[in-house]
This record gives C-alpha cells, sequence and structure tokens, in this order.
C-alpha cells in the first residue's frame, strides 16, 4: 500500500492513524518510495524535545535537485517544468522545460563554484521573479550552498540585516525589476546595503530591464557571459538529510527578524507530500501559485513542492492589477492552468473590481482553488467560490507558516468536506491540539485555545540561524513539550480548525476573549466596506476596547459617517454579540501592509492607543505614507 496519495476520505483517516501510530513507518515508506536517494538513512527521525532538537532521516545522503529535475528526465525532458508570464503581457512568455532546466542550473551551478562559492556557503538571492531566480535557488541547492532569498521589495536596510545575520559571502541580484507599470532599480538598492556588509565578496548580476547600473570591480559581474562559457552538466553534491537547504527570514513579534532553518530531506518529502495532496496533482496539470519567492509559499510551492512531482509550475512576474484587474483571470485562461493558489488579500482588492473582469473569462479549467497566508474571511470565501470555481472547484484553505514548511492543515480536494473559514483537518503526521490557559490540552471540540503540534514533522524549521535558544524560547517554552504555533483556534464539533488569527491579536475585552479576525469578517460583510482591521487599546473599564480601522469601497465613500459606524456594529452585534462592538472606528485611505499582504497590526495597535512616535522596525511595510495619515485623520 502506498501512503504517497489519499484517494478518499476513508483512506485520509487510515493514513491518519497510521502515521500517528507508527510514524517511521508512515514517513519512512513515502520517503522510499518516491524519492532518490545516494545512501538511506539510518533512522527515520530522532529528537530530543528537551533542547529542540529534530533529525529526520538520520544520515540519509541525498540531493533534492536531483529530485526535482535529474530523475524527471527521461520520462518527462521535454515536459514544461516552469512557465514563465512576464510582467508585461506584451512581452514573450517562457516555457523551460525540464531538459532546458537541468542545462540552464547546471550552467549556474559550475557559475557558482567557479565563483568561490562552496558547500555550506551562505548565497543571498534579491531577484525579481523572474526565471533566473528559481535557477539560482535550485543552483546552490545543486552545489550544497544555503540560499536565503529576500523578497525583492525589502529595503536596503533590511537586505544588509539579513546578509549579516548569516554571512552571506555572495549575493545573486539583478539589475532592476518589472512591477505592473514600474520599473525599479534593484542594483541600487544593494549597492546601498552592500556598504554595511563588509563580508560580501561577489554580487552576480541578472540583466532584466536593461537600467545603468555600477558595477564594482573585483566585486561584481554580469551573469551571462558567465553562463554563456559554463559546462551545461554537473553532478550534485552528495548532501546529508540534516544538511541546511536553505533560510528564510521571517518576522517575529518583536526584535530582528528571525532566520529560520530548512534542512534537506524533511522538507523534500513533506513538501512533496504535500502538494501531491492538497492540490490533487495529475500529470497533465498547469499549478499556479501566485506567491513569491521570497516568501515560504513560493519556495514550497513554486518550486519545490512541484518540480519533486515532475510538474508544470507557472511563475509570474507581475502584479494582479496590471495592465488590468483582469490579468489573474488572463493567465488562468491562456495557460489553461488546474490549480490556482492565492491569497486572501488579492482576492479580496479583486473582488472589489467589476465582476465582468471575472466573469467574461474561460476558468473551466480549474480543478482546485487555494488560500494560504491569512485567514480568509467569509464573504471573500464565497466570492472566491461563485466567481472563480464557479461552486465547482473545492477551496483549499491551507493553514501553515514559514517555520512549518509545509502546509499543516487543509481540506483535501474532492474528499473533505469543505466549510467557509475553516482550514478543516490537519495532515496526516500532524498531531494538532488545541491549549487552554492553564496549559493543558483541550479535548472538547467547539472551544478555541492556542493552536500547537504535540508531534515534529519532517519539513520543520530545525533552528533559527545562530540563535538556537531564540527557537527553543519562541517556539517550545510556552506550552512545554509542544511546538507552539503562535495562532490561536477553533475546534468545530466535527473536528474542523478555523485560525482565529495570531494569539497576540487576541484581544480580552471585559475578560471576554475576543479573535479580531471574525469581528473583521463580521465588518467586511458590510456591502460598503473593503477591509478592515480590529485592534485592542487600552480601556480604564473594560481593560481592553475595541478599535477598528476601516477602508471603504467607492459607493461607502459618499455615505454618512455617523450611520455607517452604527450599521457597521450591528453588523458585528448580530455576528458576534453586542461585546464586541467597537469602541472606536476610523475610515481611512488604506491599511499599513506588509509587503505579503498582511496588515501591520501593530502599528494600528500603537496608534489606537496614542502611541505615534516609535514604531519599531518597519522595513517590512509597503506603505509607510499610510502611517501619518491614520495619525492625522479624525475618528
Ligand atoms: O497566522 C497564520 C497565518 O500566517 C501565519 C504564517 O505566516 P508566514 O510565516 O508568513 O507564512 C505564510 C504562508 C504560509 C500563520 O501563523 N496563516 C497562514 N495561513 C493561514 C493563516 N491564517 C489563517 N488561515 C490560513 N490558511
Amino acid at each position: 500500500m502506498s501512503y504517497y496519495k489519499i484517494e478518499n476520505l476513508e483512506q485520509y483517516f487510515k493514513h491518519y492513524k497510521k502515521s500517528i501510530r507508527e510514524p517511521r513507518k508512515f514517513w519512512g515508506k513515502i520517503a522510499e518510495e518516491n524519492f532518490v536517494w545516494y545512501q538511506v538513512w539510518d533512522k527515520v527521525f530522532e529528537f530530543d524535545m528537551e533542547e529542540s532538537k529534530f533529525q529526520w532521516f538520520v544520515n540519509g545522503k541525498l540531493n533534492i535537485v536531483k529530485n526535482c529535475i535529474d530523475r524527471h528526465l527521461a520520462k518527462r525532458g521535454d515536459k514544461p517544468a516552469i512557465i514563465f508570464e512576464p510582467n508585461n503581457p506584451e512581452e514573450e512568455a517562457q516555457t523551460i522545460t525540464y531538459n532546458d532546466l537541468y542545462n540552464r542550473v547546471c550552467k549556474m551551478a559550475n557559475v557558482l563554484k567557479d565563483q568561490g562559492v562552496k558547500k555550506g556557503d551562505r548565497v543571498c538571492i534579491y531577484l525579481p521573479m523572474i526565471p533566473d531566480l528559481a535557477i539560482s535557488m535550485l543552483a546552490c541547492a545543486r552545489i550544497g550552498a544555503i540560499h536565503s532569498v529576500i523578497f525583492a521589495g525589502f529595503s536596503a536596510s533590511a537586505i544588509s540585516k539579513r546578509v549579516n545575520d548569516c554571512g552571506c559571502k555572495f549575493v545573486i541580484t539583478s539589475d532592476g525589476s518589472f512591477r505592473g507599470n514600474k520599473t525599479i532599480p534593484l542594483k541600487p538598492i544593494v549597492d546601498e546595503a552592500l556598504e554595511s556588509c563588509p563580508e560580501v565578496e561577489k554580487v552576480l548580476l541578472v540583466n532584466r530591464t536593461g537600467a545603468d547600473v555600477n558595477m564594482q570591480e573585483g566585486r561584481d559581474l554580469w551573469l551571462a557571459p558567465l553562463l554563456e562559457e559554463a559546462n551545461s552538466n554537473h553532478v550534485a553534491q552528495v548532501m546529508d538529510a540534516e544538511d541546511p537547504l536553505f533560510i528564510l527570514y521571517t518576522s517575529g513579534s518583536t526584535g530582528a527578524p528571525k532566520g529560520m532553518v530548512h534542512t534537506t530531506a524533511g522538507y523534500m518529502v513533506q513538501t512533496a507530500y504535500s502538494f501531491r495532496n492538497v492540490f490533487d496533482y495529475k500529470e497533465e496539470d498547469i499549478f499556479w501559485c501566485t506567491a513569491d519567492c521570497g516568501w515560504i509559499t513560493g519556495h514550497s510551492y513554486i518550486i519545490y513542492g512541484p518540480l519533486l512531482n515532475g510538474a508544470t509550475t507557472v511563475m509570474f512576474e507581475g502584479v494582479p492589477s496590471y495592465p488590468t484587474p483582469s490579468r489573474f483571470w488572463d493567465i488562468i485562461d491562456k495557460y489553461k492552468v488546474t490549480q490556482f493558489y492565492t491569497a486572501p488579500t488579492a482576492i479580496r482588492s479583486l473582488m472589489t473590481e467589476d465582476y465582468s473582469y471575472v466573469n467574461n473569462h474561460d476558468l473551466s479549467s480549474l480543478r482546485v482553488i487555494g488560500s494560504v497566508g491569512e485567514p480568509i474571511n467569509e464573504e471573500a470565501w464565497h466570492w472566491y467560490n461563485d466567481h472563480v470555481g464557479k461552486k465547482r472547484c473545492p477551496i483549499v484553505d491551507t493553514w501553515w507558516q514559514t517555520e512549518t514548511g509545509s502546509i499543516l492543515v487543509s481540506p483535501l480536494p474532492f474528499i473533505t468536506p469543505t466549510k467557509p473559514t475553516y482550514a478543516t483537518l490537519p495532515l496526516p503526521g500532524i498531531q494538532a491540539v488545541l491549549m487552554d490557559e492553564k496549559r493543558n490540552e483541550i479535548e472538547d471540540n467547539q472551544i478555541d485555545g492556542s493552536l500547537c503540534v504535540k508531534f515534529p514533522w519532517p519539513s520543520m524549521a530545525r533552528t533559527i540561524w545562530g540563535n538556537h535558544e531564540r527557537y527553543q524560547e519562541t517556539y517550545f517554552s510556552q506550552f512545554p513539550g509542544k511546538y507552539f504555533t503562535g495562532d490561536g483556534a477553533l475546534r468545530d464539533e466535527v473536528g474542523y480548525y478555523r485560525i482565529t488569527g495570531r494569539a497576540d491579536d487576541v484581544v480580552i475585552v471585559s475578560g471576554h476573549n475576543l479573535g479580531t479576525a471574525p469581528i473583521e469578517d463580521a465588518i467586511n460583510e458590510h456591502h460598503a466596506v473593503a477591509e478592515s482591521a480590529v485592534v485592542g487599546y487600552k480601556h480604564d473599564i473594560k481593560g481592553n476596547a475595541l478599535y477598528g480601522f476601516i477602508t471603504l469601497k467607492v459607493e461607502g465613500e459618499t455615505r454618512d459617517r455617523e450611520n455607517l459606524r452604527k450599521e457597521i456594529n450591528q453588523y458585528i452585534s448580530s455576528h458576534i454579540g453586542p461585546i464586541a462592538k467597537l469602541d472606536k472606528i476610523q475610515f481611512v485611505e488604506s491599511l499599513p501592509k506588509t509587503r505579503s499582504g498582511k496588515i501591520m497590526r501593530r502599528i494600528l495597535r500603537s496608534i489606537s492607543n496614542g502611541e505615534t512616535k516609535e514604531f519599531g522596525d518597519i522595513s517590512t511595510l509597503i506603505n509607510p505614507e499610510v502611517i501619518d495619515s491614520i495619525i492625522n485623520g479624525k475618528i
């Protein structure tokens, strides 16, 4: 019996039970039957909870890129591996077959080696969403270098912090990037960042926009001529199962960004397994995840998960609104995309546009549609279901984190009945639990608590680069013996999980625990509301009270504000209860968002508490200018 693909609900429960009772057998069989190894492992896993040390496929030897590319060549050499859709639809798209990808990755691997990159070296990749980004990641992994991709929208200071933190000596970047109608210079940002990164020895440059750049002699080199000369064969480096594959920075609730370290074998096995099941992947599929490779979603579900399965993955350079708000739907139609995976923030912005943008397209190729990154509110879920999935395609609301490496809780399409706003059930191998304030495991359903995982899983991050103590403290100290996700969740009567938001977004009002996400859901149902963020602020009598920052749709702009406030509170009252009513409502032009589309509630919390002088690190904000306009705005 194979455990790699779940065919029906009965089998899901069977596999789930097996994965809990006999995790060694479960994961061992998946790893053995679906990947190529230079040497098999001695033990499937070994861990020490006390020290928060975890190892999977102990002493196994492999190369993940051999699994992503080489082993597919005999059967799928001419199959498209990556379809590149440029920012400008007038520019020719590129189809990169598995054979092409092999040649390009090998050339890049040889260039990196020639430039002195060795196994274990950290390589910073700061590139737009172009094939060179995928190729650079894979080339690093092929030679055993650790890639640290930094989203190409981060500022110079964010880059230098990350480069210095993990001691990168090499940077791969481009002259610039195209995003919508903008051309953004990247090289000058890197130049500025590197002024405070004395250890960087080489900067390798991709020519994307043709912008003039300064080349620092001895440090900076154009990649194209080096690639031209390079050999297109390369024998993949033998890696240990636990050798680091990549570092990816994620922000903590406080302090410097955390360099999450993912290792080779466990990450490979679980990203491949989750991709196969969560997206019901089939050989002829065209898979499209709209994330950027600068985030974990791009790592796991644009690059590694799809390529490990020999899939065709679409890589899109642009933005959903360019040249028109129908771009996503154009692309689905153009490539006959079968699985579409995006974020609620994108859905919410597209649903404010005229219906004709989505309704005028042939989306009949779609089979599964997915959501990731934040709770999807009920209104957005229905819009996605009705207008994109046409009530035909199951929505997979996938819950996971940079730290988890792969999807942990999600419906399986055509298998798990979906329920709006619920990520539903944990995948096999994932022992999700809810914990109460007294640190006891909650056995009952229909209760919310802190979401933890009580047994290790293969693709979990192993440490924070250079700071194992912080790793232990952040993830394993609140609930000893368990991994704490930092999220709150509710479990319904059948055991489905609904992520209610970050545990630090829970506000206790008059002794009642209120998750801000369900309140926002209620507000967003009001037809005049585009988006909202609710935070708690200190209140003399209630302890905390609720403050809502709300953006309006065009039609809402002309409405009487006082009436709107009353109506919104009525919505909340009827959806959740009068206890959740907002004490203050401020209508704002836009909300402060990180580059990955998350609302930075920390800032709103400060503003709501009248603390407007110091906002800490706001380098991940895409629109810092909104801060002043919110501070100066009227209630
Ligand atoms: O709060 C959860 C939210 O995003 C957090 C992880 O963010 P990040 O590491 O940036 O990774 C995002 C992509 C995996 C989680 O702690 N989150 C992620 N997916 C969902 C979600 N919240 C609700 N529903 C989801 N499906």
